[in-house]
């Protein structure tokens, strides 16, 4: 008996050693342990940069909560690898009488100065996804609790996936998917935040889980067909401004693969010493066992209008100079 507690305390402090000791390594498709050691919940999420930390959002799906909720998780990090679980940034239960199965999916929160204030905006949607909104709920902190201030649709159009996008002169951009028109908008937000004040470009690409970033004077996005959550070939196209005209889409990754099976929810600049590093952010959706969805995090090759997601393998990041690099596994 004493042999066997001996052994099951070891077995507890090397899980707790295994737990607390730094990561450095990102691996695309695997679990991704938090700083308790639970898989991170941010699906379909959004990252911002204040200050040195970075802040994850996304939809929060683990076990045993309660449904009659749905959950924003938020998480912290100073280098994009280890993140820390600052709880559920948003526990909302159904706004506006949409019915039991209703949807909240893709939050991202925007910081605005001028007001101090932390904006969330998330798809909106009963269970059938008619309702085609966008909700908006704030806070005065990062980690919230945020409060549901009011639901609507952006220009007056449907919006179901939406993405986020500030440029480098920080103006804040929601980009929204909107199937009557056969594309997805890009719109800028009001100087409070809490409403899209213009139209910036219709983007005519079906496309979905839209991403878009500034690099080296030209503008990159991304977008998903129209799968649900299966996934599909995702494509990109440039423009030298954001109200277009964009190019032609291409596929970022042999179409075969079904962009590695993932789908787009955002791309990260990270601009260090050195270099500067963008990483394509996509969701490896488990339909059934959402819990253990997966994140498909990778640098991307990127430069002169061409992008290319490269097949997936762990890699490291070097936060302050912006160099990212594979992490050579020994040989066979
Ligand atoms: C996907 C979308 C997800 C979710 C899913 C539901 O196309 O990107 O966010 O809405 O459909 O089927």
């Amino acid at each position: 008996m004493k042999k066997l507690y001996f052994f099951l305390t070891v077995v507890a402090s090397l899980i707790v050693w295994r737990n607390a000791i730094a990561q450095n390594i990102i691996k695309p498709g695997e679990t991704w342990p938090d700083d308790k050691g639970n898989h991170i919940q941010a699906h379909g999420g959004g990252i911002i940069q204040l200050g040195k930390y970075y802040y994850w959002y996304g939809e929060q799906r683990r076990q045993g909560l309660d449904t009659n909720y749905r959950y924003v998780s938020c998480y912290r990090s100073k280098d994009l690898v280890n993140w820390k679980f600052m709880g559920d940034a948003l526990q909302l239960s159904d706004p506006e009488q949409l019915g039991r199965r209703w949807v909240l999916e893709r939050p991202k929160v925007y910081y605005n100065r001028n007001t101090k204030t932390y904006v969330m905006y998330f798809h909106l949607d009963d269970a059938k996804y008619k309702l085609a909104r966008v909700g908006v709920a704030t806070s005065k902190k990062p980690q919230g609790p945020f409060t549901y201030v009011k639901s609507f649709r952006p220009l007056e159009r449907e919006s179901r996936d939406i993405g986020q996008f500030i440029d480098d002169d920080g103006t804040a951009y929601l980009v929204f998917e909107s199937r009557p028109t056969k594309g997805f908008f890009i719109a800028k937000l009001s100087d409070d935040y809490l409403s899209v004040e213009k139209e910036v470009c219709l983007v005519n690409a079906p496309l979905e889980g839209g991403a878009i970033i500034h690099y080296n004077g030209l503008y990159y996005a991304i977008g998903s067909e129209l799968t649900g959550w299966r996934p599909n070939p995702n494509r990109y196209a440039t423009a030298t401004s954001l109200a277009g005209p964009w190019s032609e889409f291409k596929d970022i990754a042999p179409p075969a693969t079904n962009t590695y099976s993932s789908q787009s929810t955002m791309m990260l600049k990270v601009t260090g010493s050195k270099t500067t590093t963008v990483i394509f952010m996509a969701d490896q959706w488990r339909p059934k066992t959402q819990w253990d969805s997966r994140y498909l995090w990778m640098p991307l090759e990127i430069g002169d209008g061409k992008l290319v997601l490269p097949q997936p393998q762990p890699w490291q990041l070097n936060i302050k100079t912006g160099e990212a690099g594979v992490v050579n596994s020994p040989a066979e």
